[in-house]
């Protein structure tokens, strides 16, 4: 794919719409070598994904979410929503991508929910009122939507006032983008306090290192942020926390185990920002 740092808004949007449709996770369960979408198949693909992210839980209270309004943006092959509808919450679903929106459609008709509302559609126009949502949760997403100031601006405007919103946005300042380019990434770290957020569209390389499709395409559009900056993003909040996870198998990581990886470095030098917020 053509390299997308020069693309108008609607351009990254159709690229987007385009790239996501092979839903996030199927090189995964290729690996699993899940051959269908059935209960089975699906419960294999979740229990990857929650061993593989073992600290989520720690980020997302489901069982908190029962009964209230929870929207989650950007859906992937669904395992979040799954545990979100699960938890009996007034399930939400929004994705740019139509399969995603149609895997937590069936994921929803499979658990005989018949009250879920999942929409393709764009958390920079989101289809839903202001003040609407008692929790917002999206997990790699907005990063990828080419406007994250924009993205979290919808997500802060959807959430009713105490809303409670989890975002997962990848790091500027992670051992990978360190190994990348030790001075810039150093020098951005540093200035982080002192020097606004402007936007950082990665290039096709960087944006590779972390989202292929099973052919090996790059995500159209990512960006990374440091804690700093997103802090500064979030300032419309009333409690922002922000905290980093997942360390990769790249080179010599991959000798060592991950969980051991993720507990000891990825704290430090993650390559991920979890991000907890209170409207
Ligand atoms: C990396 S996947 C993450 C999926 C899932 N949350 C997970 O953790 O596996 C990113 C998802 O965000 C969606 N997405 C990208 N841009 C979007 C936008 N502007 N509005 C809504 N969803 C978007 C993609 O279609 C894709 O399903």
């Amino acid at each position: 794919m053509i390299g997308t740092e020069n693309m108008k808004q609607d351009e990254i949007d159709s690229c987007n719409a385009a790239f996501w449709d092979e839903l996030c996770g199927s090189q995964i369960a290729r690996e699993l070598d899940l051959k269908d979408n059935s209960p089975g198949s699906l419960k294999k693909f979740d229990d990857w994904f929650l061993e593989f992210y073992p600290y989520l839980h720690r980020y997302l209270p489901f069982a908190e979410m029962r009964g209230k309004r929870v929207l989650e943006v950007g859906l992937g092959y669904g395992s979040v929503s799954q545990k979100i509808i699960d938890a009996g919450a007034q399930f939400h679903g929004l994705d740019i991508a139509a399969e995603p929106v149609a895997m937590a459609l069936h994921r929803c008709e499979l658990a005989g929910v018949t009250d879920a509302v999942a929409l393709q559609g764009n958390i920079l126009k989101p289809p839903f009122e202001k003040n609407t949502f008692d929790w917002v949760v999206a997990i790699g997403c907005l990063h990828h939507t080419g406007n994250l100031p924009k993205a979290i601006e919808a997500v802060h405007r959807l959430l009713k006032v105490g809303g409670q919103a989890l975002i997962m946005v990848y790091s500027a300042a992670s051992y990978r983008q360190l190994a990348r380019a030790p001075l810039t990434t150093m020098k951005r770290k540093l200035s982080g306090p002192f020097a606004p957020y402007r936007g950082h569209t990665a290039e096709e390389a960087e944006r590779r290192a972390y989202d292929i499709n099973v052919d090996g395409t790059a995500a159209p559009q990512t960006e990374f942020v440091t804690k700093s900056e997103l802090r500064e993003l979030c300032e419309a909040f009333s409690k922002v926390r922000i905290d980093t996870e997942n360390i990769g198998a790249e080179g010599p990581l991959a000798k060592i185990p991950r969980a051991v990886l993720c507990k000891w470095l990825g704290p430090y030098v993650g390559l991920d920002l979890y991000c907890q917020l209170v409207k």
